[in-house]
């Protein structure tokens, strides 16, 4: 190619000039028409609604329980990811209701200041990101809804080449996908928030999400979520990728009550080789539904105790796990008096083939992953923090108590799981989608 070639283009109404830089590389400008996709708009706009609900956090924290602002601002976030949820939601939303729940949030946080006593900075910033979302509010309005789809689009795209960016500038995936030449978790990253729940409601608390461990050709992009607002295991999406996942839409929600009724409980299932492996609600067994097939079937866990549950929730009895060596389920027994035992599912049997017993207490562990054949356990250090403190190895039957911090999005959370083909830990924290990178040890 000759240096400084340059071609142009349309696209959309904007252009498109290409050219090849001083060291051969290739530089692609866009220029982009304000009125045609205001993405920095929309971005902000993401970006001023979590800010905001951080930082009202922050403050609530501080024991001033002002109740009203947060039911408010959950109702607004909630708000605002409709309008950013894709056509169908944003044609019925109310621009008129939204802009009133902007000026009822102002006046509470007035209310907090006033009852803080506080002239924190921390406050005139609120109020300006308040200002700057009414000012969104009124920009979004003036723009049509295809226009808004593909900024949802290019948005969720930038969001995952920033997840990118940060990766490689913290040096994660330094083992390669699938291998086991390392020595455990070193560390783990922040945590990312992809979004609240499909659900779009904060009450759903009780769910998972995450990709398949072991996909089928040609199923490796896709993405799976279930929750409720009770510990009942009933409904569970497949997305065909991240951004049906991020626009909530499904290719298939399946349902487990109906036509037959094979309903779960407890939220730690996991999803391998097409199969959704979970907790049975009745009779007390661990379960699988190929979703291949549609068909469910269960088999009892020798010893295995409905008593001991995890730290945080209820049901929590049997935990399914999936690593580079195949797939796992924790529970714990009246023999071993609740602490934790980990089985070894053979899958072609649909039965344990190993099992082994640890000396941790499953009540206090809020759950438990596994990697390369290693239990990790965690448990709670204090709201804004959780610990990977225990590791055992199935190889050398050895356990070890470590500290590994890692930072939460919010308190509490059901379920945990490490997944062998990004090597990404999934968390679904408090209703949110929230995932982890992992380094490990290599020397
Ligand atoms: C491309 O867009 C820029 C900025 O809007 C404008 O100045 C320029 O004339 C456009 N070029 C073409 C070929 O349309
Ligand atoms: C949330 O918003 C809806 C619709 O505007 C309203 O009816 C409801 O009362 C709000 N809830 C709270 C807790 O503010
Ligand atoms: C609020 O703070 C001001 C200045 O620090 C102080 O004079 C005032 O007494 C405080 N009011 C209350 C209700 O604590
Ligand atoms: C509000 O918007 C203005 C103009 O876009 C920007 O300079 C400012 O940083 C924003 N403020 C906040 C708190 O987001
Ligand atoms: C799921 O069902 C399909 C089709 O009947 C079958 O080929 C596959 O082996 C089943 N998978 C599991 C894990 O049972």
């Amino acid at each position: 190619t000759t240096k400084n070639s340059s071609v142009a283009g349309d696209w959309g109404s904007g252009n498109v000039t290409g050219s090849v830089g001083e060291s051969g590389q290739c530089i692609c400008q866009v220029f982009l028409p304000d009125t045609t996709f205001p993405a920095d708009r929309v971005e902000s706009l993401q970006i001023s609604s979590n800010k905001l609900t951080v930082d009202v956090e922050l403050h609530i924290s501080k024991q001033y329980m002002v109740l009203a602002t947060v039911h408010e601002l959950s109702n607004l976030t909630i708000r605002l990811e409709v309008v950013e949820s894709g056509p169908d939601k944003y044609i019925k939303l109310d621009f008129e209701l939204l802009r009133i729940e902007l000026r009822e949030f102002e006046a509470l946080v007035t209310e907090l200041k006033t009852s803080l006593n506080s002239s924190s900075p921390a406050f005139d910033s609120l109020y300006n990101e308040i200002r700057n979302m009414s000012m969104i509010v009124d920009q979004l309005e003036s723009y049509d809804r295809s226009n808004l789809e593909v900024i949802r689009i290019e948005f969720t795209k930038l969001q995952k080449k920033l997840e990118k960016c940060r990766d490689e500038q913290d040096d994660f995936s330094n083992v390669q996908i699938g291998s086991c030449q390392h020595k455990g978790i070193l560390r783990v990253g922040k945590p990312v928030v992809s979004q609240l729940n499909a659900n779009l409601g904060t009450g759903y608390i009780y769910g998972g999400w995450g990709k398949d461990s072991h996909p089928l050709p040609g199923t490796e992009n896709r993405y799976w979520y279930s929750a409720a607002t009770t510990t009942v295991v009933r409904y569970m999406s497949v997305y065909s990728d991240y951004y049906k996942l991020i626009m909530r839409q499904a290719m298939k929600t399946y349902d487990l009550l109906s036509p037959k009724n094979w309903q779960g409980t407890g939220n730690n299932y996991i999803i391998r080789a097409n199969t959704f492996y979970y907790q049975y609600a009745s009779p007390f067994s661990m379960a699988k539904f190929n979703i291949t097939s549609q068909t469910a079937e269960y088999r009892a866990v020798s010893g295995a105790s409905s008593r001991f549950s995890y730290h945080y929730h209820a049901n929590q009895n049997l935990d399914f796990a999936a690593d580079e060596s195949g797939l796992w389920v924790t529970y714990a027994t009246e023999a071993s008096k609740g602490k934790l035992v980990l089985g070894k599912i053979d899958e072609a049997a649909f039965a344990l083939s190993e099992v082994w017993e640890t000396s941790i207490f499953k009540q206090s562990v809020t759950n438990a992953f596994m990697i390369c054949g290693v239990l990790y356990a965690t448990r709670s250090v204090d709201t804004k923090t959780e610990e990977i403190f225990y590791a055992y190895d199935t190889q050398t039957r050895q356990e070890n108590y470590v500290s590994l911090p890692f930072e939460k999005f919010q308190d509490s959370y059901v379920s945990l799981d490490y997944n062998p083909t990004d090597q990404k830990l999934y968390m679904y924290n408090n209703g949110y989608y929230v995932s982890y990178n992992v380094k490990f040890k290599t020397a």
